[in-house]
């Protein structure tokens, strides 16, 4: 099957009782056993579910895994994962990681000893000191949220197996439509499916794949142990998502390629962060390590904390709003939204400043979305570009 054919029919479960071509909602919390010892497969939906092994199955397929676990919300799949881990032990993560994630990271420190180190793993010499005998894991984020950095997939998971460590990898900016962890060497793969996957802001939801027999027993041990899980109707939701999941993404790209070409172009636009310019500094490991660019665009304005705001509360089609992926257009303002919970010197470090803004560029007509950046972006009168210039003077 290949990688579109499995977005549509991987895992899918054709109901055996009407033929239902889609997999029902099995919205039960518990089986009848078919005698003492003895059920059909099920017994207890915290354990597992039809509707939700329909998109476990799929998930894993389209990752290339063994298996997967569907859960409530991508930082579920994040504590799943972080229970892999036990006090005492170090994991190394991206240092401009999802600000969820730190925090979750901090909280896991604090209250069970885990260590953390963060690091700028695109320095793979930084990495190599960083490791110790500890060292249990490598948290990769790529693209990372919200510059967009890309770090060498290939290259970290051969260097943490040379340590016995995991090589984790965030596959959320991406999906496994435009990037597969597992094909460059990665040992576990961590969804928000909230965001892609799904791609129509309606569901929060997230999942863990695996690519080994040993890591596929832990994860169905700790889904059932924590309690985790993804609800019925959530999974139906992210699998029906899914099915348009390769020309979305294409929608997506198409947009945001456009959209960082008019902001690269534009004078109140200080810096533009997306890895499909030929100006990105990682634009080539992106084009060897992806199979596309995405449709996240951040980028700094000229000027501070005013000039920011003036753009976030400007624009129209693009709503000021947390999370990303969905086929509408979103704008957020990194600092005080999304990686609010980070340390100011974490924030510093990690190079996310007052006049940074992060799209996600959504599917509608790309005029539209140009136009209205354009028309915030005026909060000069030397910024107007010339279409608007026309306007301003008939106006
Ligand atoms: C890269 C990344 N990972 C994980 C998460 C957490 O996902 P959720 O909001 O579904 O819990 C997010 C949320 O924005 C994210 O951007």
């Amino acid at each position: 099957m290949r990688h579109q054919t499995k977005t549509i029919h991987a895992g899918v479960d054709k109901d055996t009782a009407y033929n239902s071509v889609i997999t029902p909602i099995y919205a039960t919390s518990t089986f009848r056993f078919e005698d003492i010892g003895e059920t059909k497969g099920y017994d207890y939906s915290r354990t597992s579910n039809p509707t939700r092994k329909a998109l476990e199955q799929n998930l894993a397929a389209l990752e290339g895994g063994i298996a997967a676990s569907a859960v409530a919300t991508g930082m579920a799949a994040i504590t799943l994962v972080l229970n892999f881990f036990k006090s005492g032990d170090h994991i190394l993560c991206t240092h401009d990681c999802y600000g969820g994630t730190e925090r979750l990271l901090r909280t896991y420190h604090q209250q069970f000893g885990i260590e953390v180190t963060y690091i700028d793993m695109s320095d793979l010499d930084a990495v190599s000191v960083a490791i110790q005998p500890n060292t249990k894991a490598f948290w990769i984020e790529t693209p990372s949220n919200p510059l967009l950095n890309i770090i060498d997939i290939k290259s970290l998971s051969e260097l943490a197996h040379e340590h016995s460590a995991l090589a984790i990898v965030d596959n959320t900016f991406l999906s496994p439509v435009n990037q597969r962890p597992f094909e460059l060497g990665a040992d576990v793969i961590v969804h928000s499916t909230t965001k892609y996957l799904n791609g129509h802001s309606d569901v929060v939801g997230g999942a863990v794949v695996v690519n080994r027999q040993d890591l596929a027993e832990r994860l169905h041990f700790l889904q059932n142990a924590l309690g985790l899980a993804s609800s019925p109707f959530d999974c139906w939701l992210v699998l029906r998502g899914i099915k348009t999941l390769v020309p979305r993404l294409k929608a997506h790209e198409a947009n945001a390629r456009r959209v960082a070409a008019f902001l690269e172009g534009h004078p109140g636009v200080r810096k533009v962060y997306y890895p499909g310019l030929t100006s990105h500094p990682n634009h080539e490991l992106a084009a060897l390590q992806q199979h596309g660019f995405g449709g996240m665009v951040s980028f700094e304005v000229e000027g501070g904390i005013e000039e920011a705001n003036h753009v976030l509360r400007s624009t129209r089609y693009f709503s000021l709003a947390e999370s990303l992926g969905g086929v509408e257009s979103l704008i957020c303002h990194p600092l005080t939204m999304t990686h609010a919970s980070m340390s100011p010197e974490r924030r510093q470090k990690a190079g996310i400043t007052e006049r940074l803004i992060r799209l996600s560029v959504g599917i509608e007509d790309v005029n539209d979305l140009i136009e209205d950046l354009d028309q915030a972006l005026q909060f000069k009168k030397a910024y107007v570009t010339s279409s608007s210039a026309l306007e301003l003077v008939e106006a």
